[in-house]
């Protein structure tokens, strides 16, 4: 079965993009699930009700979130109630949603689990013993795991893929917004990639309008920062998974969309 998997949504040019881009995927890849990390969808921070239903039109099944998961006040009792979107699984107990979803697709179980990490970002315990943790607990009730690391920096990211090297069918990284050229099945059938990248505009700075992000280096000072709008282009990846619940092939889709 085939999975794939959309890098970071930002804000309305990357819905829109997401869209007008989705049937030629789908015509090429024929994936059996696709799981969209949307953490930037609602103005290129956070995810609102509305900008989470937009990617279930546009094909979402499952929808992963990360750092800026609860932006949106408005988005908490939709966290609580959609058992299609989830946050990290490491954050706060008491924190409005939940870690993860298991969705059935190609007569599979897919474990969907999303992770933050600890290195420059908040979280409330530890991602390795977290996931640990949910693996046992989800024993015997999924045939595949698929995990969205949400995490800055690539040796952590690196040591998640080694970590469940063997024992999930794909660790890929998110929140960076830039892909990584590293893409590879690991040694024990674990698909693994440090960053996906990103879905928006590439004439910005990882979604935000390039003068803006840019002058506020240059100066120092706050600087109101607006989505871009122009060349937005689709960062994901393909990953193929076999019965036995590990990958066959992991592939990136990086590309333009058309206007
Ligand atoms: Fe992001
Ligand atoms: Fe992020």
């Amino acid at each position: 079965m085939k999975v794939l998997f959309i890098g970071d949504v930002v804000g309305k040019p990357g819905r829109a993009g997401l869209a007008r881009a989705m049937p030629a995927l789908r015509d090429r890849h024929r994936p059996d699930l696709v799981i969209v990390n949307g953490e930037n969808s609602a103005g290129g921070l956070g995810i609102t009700p509305k900008t989470a239903e937009d990617l279930f039109e546009i094909g979402a099944d499952v929808i992963t979130l990360g750092n800026h998961a609860f932006r949106h006040r408005e988005a908490f009792p939709y966290l609580d109630d959609s058992d299609r979107v989830i946050r990290p699984a490491n954050f706060m107990a008491g924190n409005p949603g939940r870690g993860h979803t298991i969705v059935e697709a190609d007569g599979m179980r897919i474990c969907v689990i999303n992770l933050i990490g600890q290195v420059q970002l908040r979280a409330a315990r530890s991602p390795f013993s977290e996931v640990d943790v949910l693996l046992d607990r989800v024993e015997g009730r999924a045939d595949a795991f698929f995990v969205d690391f949400h995490a800055e920096v690539t040796s952590e990211k690196v040591a998640m893929g080694w970590h469940l090297d063997g024992r999930a069918a794909a660790v890929v990284g998110t929140h960076t917004h830039v892909p990584t050229a590293d893409a590879r099945v690991l040694p024990n059938g674990t698909a693994y990639i440090s960053d996906v990248g990103m879905t928006g505009s590439r004439a910005s700075v990882l979604g935000v309008r390039w003068e803006q992000a840019l002058e506020g280096f240059r100066t120092q000072m706050a600087v109101k920062f607006t989505t871009a709008e122009e060349d937005v282009w689709v960062n994901g990846v393909v990953v193929e998974i076999r019965d036995d619940g590990l990958a066959e092939s992991i592939t990136q889709v990086l590309e333009p969309v058309p206007d």
